[in-house]
């Protein structure tokens, strides 16, 4: 059973493309996608190629649409069938067409039948871009509940830099799936932490732990599917930020802290944190400029405490009459659940998700956990093992 249908549109654009990309991992994810073009696409790529993907029959005419028992390739039945109705790529000359509801093409006039969601990834020249027309065109598709997936700086086919290179296909994909999402936390703040702290000895060494970041921005995905307002403050991860997830970078724990106060100052209304990094409990105390220097003999770090971050951001939220729920992590090698306790207590926390970080096959680096909430009121509930995405909506799912 397909997870939904899709329609992807395509047009001709240089990054035509993209949309077998796009198809690829749509299939991967569990989508079923059926594909029309315009007759312009498919003078660039055949539709056979997207036949031969999608084993079914591609849109191609809207003078010839073939009806029949085992084929139902109407521009109508497309427009029922979709669950998503996706461009990839988006050209300037179909933008305006469906920005002004024309119907003469296989593409436009599936967006002026269906009623499902309408996402489009616009690819043009920067100058064709950034043309008021294209923009007011655009303003136009957004007012009627299209999704833009907007274009990116890069290098252009022609030969030029700037803004009008397509999104990233797992982006675009990341927005297919979002629109299935109910938007829950729609107008709400969510502030996540994630990855570890690197704590500075001298220019060149650190000290750091085996957080990947993984379930923080885990978290931050789910919480822009779900419609949050979503900044995710990370210490140095080798990741990509969620599409649409305002991402701040940052090194020590104090770094963390700092952040974390600078964003909690500007939120209104209840803001929802997730304390999902691995903090440095302890930082060299004393940094030295320059590299230290082998010297023959025995070399002894002496470490500090780290300020407890949590504790401190209830402490300035309180201060500053900013309302935060705060769900705090606990990554433990032993004695999980007393030590889970020991943090609501002391830090005012909604719920802990306490993790097992000595077991291999879950928590740090994996794309996998299996995790356990632990309540104020010390009831307890486990979200058995799965992917780190559906752990991450488990748990915005119990702060809705
Ligand atoms: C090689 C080539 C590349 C093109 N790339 C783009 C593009 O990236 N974006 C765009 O808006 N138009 C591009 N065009 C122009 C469109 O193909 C043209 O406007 C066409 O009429 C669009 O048809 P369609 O929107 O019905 O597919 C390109 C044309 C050619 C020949």
């Amino acid at each position: 059973m397909a997870k939904a249908n899709v329609v992807l549109g395509v047009t001709a654009s240089i990054a035509i493309y993209k949309a077998l990309e796009v198809l690829s991992i749509l299939k991967k994810r569990g989508y079923a996608v059926r594909v029309a073009m315009t007759e312009e696409a498919q003078e660039m790529i055949s539709p056979v190629v997207f036949e031969a993907l999608t084993n079914a029959e591609v849109y191609t005419d809207v003078m010839e649409e073939i009806e029949s028992d085992d084929t139902n390739i109407t521009h109508v039945a497309l427009a029922k069938w979709a669950d998503v109705f996706v461009v990839v790529p988006a050209t300037a000359n179909i933008i305006a067409k469906m920005s002004y509801g024309f119907a003469d093409d296989p593409v436009s006039i599936i967006a002026l039948t269906t009623k499902a969601h309408k996402i489009i990834a616009p690819a043009m020249n920067t100058d064709m871009y950034l043309n008021p027309i294209v923009q007011k065109n655009l303003e136009i598709l957004k007012e009627n509940g299209f999704v833009i997936v907007e274009p990116i700086d890069g290098e252009l086919a022609c030969n030029t830099k700037g803004v009008g290179h397509i999104a990233l296909c797992e982006d675009i994909v990341d927005v297919i799936e979002s629109s299935l999402y109910f938007k829950h936390f729609e107008g709400r703040k969510v502030i996540i932490t994630a990855g570890p702290t690197a704590e500075p000895i001298d220019p060149v060494r650190y000290i750091t732990n085996r957080s990947s970041g993984k379930m923080g921005f885990a978290l931050a995905k789910m919480a822009k599917f779900m419609g949050a307002d979503t900044t995710l403050i990370t210490g140095p991860v080798c990741l990509r930020e969620p599409y649409g997830v305002k991402r701040i970078d940052v090194e020590r724990a104090t770094d963390m802290l700092d952040a974390l106060k600078r964003e909690i100052s500007k939120a209104e209304g209840e803001i929802i944190l997730i304390m999902a990094a691995a903090v440095a409990d302890f930082k060299p105390k004393e940094y030295k400029e320059s590299k230290i220097k082998k010297s023959g003999s025995e070399f002894v770090l002496v470490l500090d405490e780290n300020p407890d971050i949590t504790a401190e951001i209830n402490r300035f939220a309180k201060e500053n009459d900013k309302n935060l729920i705060i769900v705090g992590f606990a990554a433990e090698t032993n004695d999980l659940i007393e030590n889970a306790k020991k943090k609501i207590e002391k830090k005012g926390l909604e719920f802990i998700v306490a993790n097992d970080v000595s077991r291999s096959d879950i928590a740090f680096g994996s794309d996998d956990n299996e995790v356990i909430l632990i309540y104020a009121n010390g009831k307890r509930e486990k979200i058995n093992k799965a992917s780190k995405e559906e752990i991450a909506f488990e748990i915005l799912r119990r702060l809705i």
